[in-house]
């Protein structure tokens, strides 16, 4: 084992960003378990008087999630909004053919409006722009947004919901590039529609916030010529492209999996040039922003779901068991979006529950805690700041696709209130210990309030029913200040927040 160092540089006077409460939203889509013996199981020990799993509600309220993306996913491109609302008893069994499986409706709009008000989350709504179009948006924001006195809003009210939903952000339809999309579109298709729905959304209401569908991965051929003509119909009536982005490891190269968010910020970085070039050619004085709303990493489960369940309630599917490689992964496109803070306002970890989740819940038994879930609550509670301008000297190495990829990522966030900042960074060393001298300029009475870690002696370990914990975050005491300096050492594949409150900053 040797060991190598990394000098960072932060200055309390740059400021790259602030980050939107929104970067820690989530995502809870009608697929798999996710909501049929996830959020939802009256069967279970757990289950409060709606039939919610109490286990699972507080493992989500923990981590503080602002807002979450419903009902889908593929599933909203044949979503029936009419199906999910008004008597539970009186509404339609529907096959949903983005997963073979039955949906009973049991859960719709009004107990996943109430779920995610336990969970202390607002809503990200999604429309079905895949077989459906203007009149039925119109007619579904009317439902949930519109007080009363007309057709949909008086429904709503004789369903026994008296005061509106309110939902503020509506997605446009999902992945509408996508081939395995149901009613996928061409850019312009798609871009047409996206439009005009838009603009009957905000004739409803102009204070709506909507995401229009960028492209569902940096490797579609479409990209990233869809945002350029998605975005010349519709960039006066939208607010957000969307972006998605999921990380597999590819055979057994995890130096090269571990690069993967490189290809993340990659994306982004064209997306944010695209939304440049639409405005520059517009002459517009307005700035979309980016919505990365799902963002993961998947491939466990890839091609190894049984057919066995086709056609069922709550098949068992995407139930991918992450690993310590795979929080650490997590924790490298944490730091990118934070990175990219002032123009990525909005994020949603797909999922929350169950599917490529960062919780996992037993049919008969507990909930728990997988590796990711932990990266994605540190910073939730402590990355919601000014994002401080990070400059990183790190040794890396080589890779095919990337070139160099430096072993060290890191990004600083200040939170004035709190008086602290907050380091989050990655080691993607496999063997060696980065010892990292972090400048600090502008601060002053630096101490160390904590240092996390996550790593483990096998990067494969991962938490399951039988041991929850196997995988928890340790503390390394060793982190000290030094005038203006804090020095650690960051461990070989290792997630790290460190935690430092000062007396004074320059700027105040
Ligand atoms: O999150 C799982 C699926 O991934 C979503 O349904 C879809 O939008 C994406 O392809």
């Amino acid at each position: 084992m040797g060991e190598l160092s990394a000098k960072i540089r932060v200055d309390s006077e740059l400021i790259s960003g602030s980050v939107d409460n929104r970067m820690f939203g989530s995502f809870v889509e009608h697929l798999g378990r996710a909501i049929y013996g996830g959020v939802y199981q009256p069967d279970h020990a757990s289950a409060d008087e709606s039939g919610f799993r109490t286990d699972v509600l507080d493992l989500v309220k923990d981590l503080r999630v602002p807002i979450i993306r419903y009902p889908g996913g593929n599933y909203v491109s044949a979503y029936k909004w009419e199906d999910a609302v008004g008597p539970v008893g009186q509404r339609p069994r529907r096959m949903d053919l983005a997963w073979k499986a039955v949906e009973p409706n049991t859960v719709g709009l009004d107990e996943f409006y109430r779920w995610a008000k336990k969970a202390g989350s607002d809503v990200m709504m999604a429309l079905n722009l895949g077989t459906r179009g203007i009149e039925e948006a119109r007619n579904f924001v009317e439902y949930c947004n519109h007080p009363g006195g007309l057709y949909w809003s008086d429904l709503r009210r004789a369903h026994g919901r008296e005061e509106p939903y309110n939902f503020r952000v509506w997605c446009l339809g999902n992945e509408m590039d996508g081939p395995w999309q149901i009613g996928c579109k061409t850019a312009d298709e798609y871009g047409k529609l996206a439009g005009e729905v838009a603009k009957a959304l905000k004739l409803f209401d102009p204070t709506l916030e909507l995401v229009v569908c960028g492209s569902s991965g940096p490797g579609m051929p479409t990209f990233p010529q869809w945002e350029a003509t998605v975005l010349e119909y519709c960039y006066e009536h939208v607010d957000y492209i969307s972006l998605h982005t999921y990380a597999r490891k590819d055979g057994d190269s995890l130096s090269a999996f571990l690069a993967e968010s490189v290809r993340f910020e990659n994306f982004i970085k064209a997306v944010e040039s695209t939304v440049q070039f639409v405005k520059a050619k517009k002459r517009s004085r307005k700035d979309v922003k980016i919505s990365v709303d799902e963002w993961n990493v998947w491939y466990h489960s890839i091609g190894k779901e049984s057919d066995d369940d086709l056609w069922q309630v709550g098949r068992r599917l995407l139930e991918d068991v992450y690993t310590v490689e795979d929080a650490l992964v997590v924790g490298c496109f944490l730091i990118v979006l934070l990175r990219h803070a002032a123009t990525v306002r909005m994020a949603c970890l797909a999922q929350l529950v169950n599917t490529i989740a960062p919780i996992l819940a037993d049919k008969e038994g507990p909930a728990w805690k997988q590796t990711i879930y932990y990266p994605f609550l540190h910073c939730s509670l402590y990355a919601r700041g000014e994002v401080l301008d990070t400059r990183i000297e790190s040794p890396g190495y080589e890779t095919e696709v990337y070139g160099f990829v430096p072993y060290i990522d890191g990004v600083a966030i200040h939170r004035p209130d709190a008086r602290e900042i907050a380091f989050f960074s990655v080691n993607r060393h496999e063997t060696d210990t980065v010892r990292a001298l972090v400048k600090l300029a502008g601060f002053s009475g630096l101490s160390v309030i904590e240092h996390v870690v996550i790593s483990d002696r096998d990067p494969l370990a991962s938490n399951t029913r039988e041991a929850p914990d196997r995988v928890s975050p340790g503390k390394d005491a060793s982190t000290k200040c030094d005038g203006e300096v804090l020095r650690a050492s960051l461990a070989p594949l290792s997630w790290n927040m460190i935690r430092v409150s000062y007396r004074d900053c320059a700027r105040n």
